[in-house]
């Protein structure tokens, strides 16, 4: 017997034994040598694996590939040198491996060594690794998304609450001429009053003068040159349209303040809700005048307490919007109110065009607008929850096509002060679009 082959042989298979790597020793699809490390990952002993075939340790999928390059090997073309597979254990269990295989001669005949390292572990960190970094890509667009449209909101609404300053700062400024204006259009009446009483004189002088021919007729062409006839009847008309325009200014004036409220900005107060929708209704007058007539049905309100500025604007949007969504004037808006228990609503009725299931499931996301470019922004709805939220209030919608939409706006009568919050409606629609998306 020859030991020294034995010896030699025996002191390989301990070097083998200890090594971490699985080694594979097989001569066509047999194995003809396994180390214990691959003993380990299969999960069989060391006669099972040299009982079974080659192919057995390897995923289906696989085979094709291990085939080839198996062939590009032994045509002499051994690059990458170490390859990631998977190969299959005992029960299934897979073990991503990284391979390197290299032709040998073993018992005197040449046979193929494929050293497998297990990487499972490393793959699975890495897999994990690649999800997190994909779950903090989505994570930070969402964000970016959700980021940029509070910023829009905000802008939004500061655009609104610095054009209602302006308002209210112009109808400041345009209260002190109109004061004087009226004032001295009453005085003017009553001047005008007298002059026509000095004119009712002259009339009794011009009778009182048929003696005197000369003087008659100059008065006669005094009178008709001056057409006084005319002035006597037109200016009392003047002064009265003239009345009625300045009355008109003045309350277009005070509805712009109390629309805009800028000297009561953000603040909480008790309002009458059926002036706040009179005063809304005049600013959208000039809207939705050619499409729609306005009816007002007024149940018994008390006292609400709210932010009146932040309200109209709710308010004017719903308005705006059932204007526009009349196609076919004339059509009918109507305005209602009441209460309920401990809630105050107010209903805004429209016989537009409604809207489809699709839409109306849409109408509170910040940009979604079905108008022209240039017509719509698609922040009214988005803000004007926001503002309802902020009330502690809901707003609900009934509509259906080719009939009409139903807006109801539902808010407590006795609302407690959120100022020590800084939550403001554009970020109480972005906590609702975080909702939304989670
Ligand atoms: N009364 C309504 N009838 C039919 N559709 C409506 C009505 N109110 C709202 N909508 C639909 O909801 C969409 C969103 O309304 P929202 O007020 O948020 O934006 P917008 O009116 O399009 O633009 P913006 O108010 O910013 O000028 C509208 O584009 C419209 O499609
Ligand atoms: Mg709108």
């Amino acid at each position: 017997m020859d030991t020294s082959f034995e010896n030699s042989e025996e002191k390989f298979r301990s070097l083998a034994d200890t090594m971490p790597a699985a080694l594979f020793v097989h001569r066509g699809e047999k194995f003809i040598y396994v180390n214990a490390a691959a003993e380990r990952m299969i999960g069989v002993t060391r006669e099972e694996l040299l009982e079974i075939g080659f192919w057995e340790i390897v995923r289906p999928a696989n085979q094709e590939l291990w085939r080839n390059r198996g062939r590009a090997r032994l045509a002499g073309n051994v690059e990458p040198r170490i390859y990631e597979y998977l190969l299959v254990g005992r029960n299934g269990t897979e073990h991503w491996c990284e391979c390197h295989a290299a032709r040998i001669d073993y018992d005197g005949a040449p046979a193929v060594l494929l050293t497998a390292t297990d990487i499972t572990d490393r793959k699975q960190a890495q897999e994990e690794l690649r999800q997190a970094h994909e779950q903090l890509e989505i994570r930070v667009n969402e964000r970016t998304a959700e980021l940029g449209q509070a910023q829009a909101q905000l802008l939004q609404s500061e655009k609104l609450a610095s054009i209602g300053q302006l308002a209210a700062g112009v109808a400041h400024e345009i209260n002190n001429p109109i004061g004087y204006v009226q004032s001295n259009l009453a005085t003017l009446g009553r001047y005008v009053e007298d002059i026509f009483s000095a004119f009712a004189a002259y009339a009794e002088i011009e009778k009182r003068c048929a003696s005197q021919p000369e003087l008659a007729r100059e008065l006669q062409r005094v009178r008709a040159d001056a057409d006084i006839e005319f002035l006597l009847e037109d200016i009392p008309q003047l002064m009265k349209e003239s009345a009625e325009g300045i009355t008109r200014v003045r309350q277009i004036v005070a509805d712009l303040k109390d629309f805009s409220r800028a000297d009561a900005a953000q603040e909480w107060e008790w309002a009458d809700l059926h002036s706040c929708l009179d005063s809304t209704l005049n600013i959208a007058h000039n809207e939705i005048k050619y499409c729609a007539e306005v009816k007002r049905e007024y149940g018994k309100l008390p006292p609400v307490r709210c932010l009146p500025s932040q309200l109209n604007q709710v308010f004017l949007n719903l308005l705006v919007n059932a204007g526009h969504a009349i196609e076919k004037p004339p059509g009918i808006i109507t305005v209602s109110t009441g209460c309920s228990g401990d809630e105050a609503w107010v209903e805004i009725r429209d016989t537009g065009k409604g809207m489809s299931a699709e839409v109306q499931a849409r109408i509170f996301e910040p940009f979604f607008t079905t108008k022209a470019v240039g017509k719509g922004t698609g922040l009214g709805l988005s803000l004007a929850y926001g503002v309802i939220e902020r009330h502690q209030g809901r707003i609900e919608v009934e509509s259906t096509l080719g009939v009409g939409t139903l807006f109801r706006v539902v808010i407590p009568v006795e609302q407690h002060d959120d100022s020590d919050t800084s939550d403001t409606p554009a970020t109480g629609a972005a906590t609702r679009l975080q909702e939304m998306t989670a």
